[in-house]
């Protein structure tokens, strides 16, 4: 009898195909404010989030803007506050109008606009607007993977605040009476159970970047002359992703200052990038189309493997990049061509690449 819960489906002898790429976005600046107005003339929700996810449909599943990356805009008004949440997903939150303050886990952080910071995963946080304009942020969060795979949990108003990330680690510090060996001569181990289940902890701390700090280091990149063939940009990293250059696990975010009148080399990753402008205008041309775009706009501006590169017009441009560049590094899968004429490497697997900037 033919069984319909699954089939093989025979690839025998057959070909690779190559992937297929999602078109670019640009959000316009005036689609994302009338979005603000309409949350901000909802009435309060009982959990205090006015929120709109910014949805591609081609992005698959999970309320997605790039396959693995949610977008959300988040708006709250003087005086409210969102109630308590965690889940498993991680989040980058960028706040892009007023300020106000988040508590994640035990920690307290005060933020303003164009300011990011961290949520790591399984920690209860809230968000307050203690100031008198309204509170706008877009947080991108590895949702949209979690819900791809059906495991995304989250949890309202969770009983108590988590400890914060940096208590949870000592747990763990205790000897392990079970060893883990080596079982052959070129490095294969034998783990137990006891250990799979109780794994080293690596705790992550949210982590604030308050823009007016990046930006005086940033500024100091416009110093680099045109011939310069890098990115005038900072990692904001966390410690805790170690080689794989995170701001989260997944995720991470990069401010970047792109001086008048810059043209960058084309290049590709399979990692996915959402840029956010917020001055200055350019252009971007990928897989040979031209998009412009304008501070205030939201771009996916590399769906994975899409040869692009960016441009600025006759003024400073300064905008934050979110990619799942970590994820891709940890999984070995971050193939990276920074210069066509050369070949790709798997970064942070096969190796990587230089600039022309000289070593400090
Ligand atoms: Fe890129």
């Amino acid at each position: 009898m033919e069984r319909t819960d699954f089939q093989f489906v025979d690839r025998t002898g057959s070909a690779a195909e190559p992937e297929k790429l999602i078109p670019p976005i640009v959000v316009p600046k005036e689609a994302i404010e009338a979005e603000v107005e309409r949350l901000a003339g909802l009435p309060a929700p009982p959990n205090g989030r006015r929120v709109s996810a910014i949805v591609n449909p081609l992005a698959g599943v999970g309320s997605a803007f790039a396959p693995g990356t949610a977008v959300s805009l988040s708006v709250l008004k003087p005086g409210e506050a969102t109630r308590p949440i965690r889940h498993n997903s991680t989040q980058v939150n960028f706040c892009i109008r007023g300020g106000g303050r988040t508590r994640v886990g035990g920690k307290w952080i005060q933020y303003e606009q164009y300011d990011v910071w961290n949520t790591p995963p399984w920690t209860t946080y809230l968000h307050v607007n203690d100031t008198d304009d309204l509170q706008v942020r877009l947080t991108y969060s590895n949702s949209a993977l979690l819900e791809k795979m059906q495991v995304h949990i989250v949890e309202e108003d969770p009983p108590a605040v988590t400890e914060p990330a940096e208590d949870a680690g000592s747990k763990s510090h205790g000897q392990n009476p079970f060893g883990t060996f080596q079982i052959t001569d070129d490095g294969g181990f034998l783990m137990p159970y006891e250990k799979l289940i109780n794994p080293d902890v690596v705790p992550h701390k949210p982590l604030h970047f308050p823009w007016k700090k990046v930006k005086q280091e940033l500024d100091k990149l416009t110093s680099l002359g045109k011939s310069y063939v890098g990115r005038r940009l900072y990692l904001l990293y966390n410690p805790a992703t170690g080689h794989t250059n995170g701001t989260t696990s997944n995720f991470f975010a990069t401010m970047c200052v792109r001086p008048k009148n810059i043209v960058d080399h084309p290049h590709r990753h399979v990692a996915s990038a959402i840029n956010y402008y917020f001055s200055g205008s350019g252009f971007s041309i990928v897989e040979g189309k031209r998009y412009s775009w304008k501070a205030g706009d939201l771009m996916l501006s590399a769906p994975g493997w899409a040869i692009h590169n960016h441009a600025s017009n006759d003024e400073d441009v300064y905008e934050l990049t979110i990619q799942d560049s970590p994820l891709n590094i940890w999984m070995g899968s971050l193939l990276w061509q920074e210069n066509l004429s050369q070949p790709m490497e798997a970064l942070g697997a096969t190796g990587g690449f230089t600039t022309n900037r000289p070593a400090a």
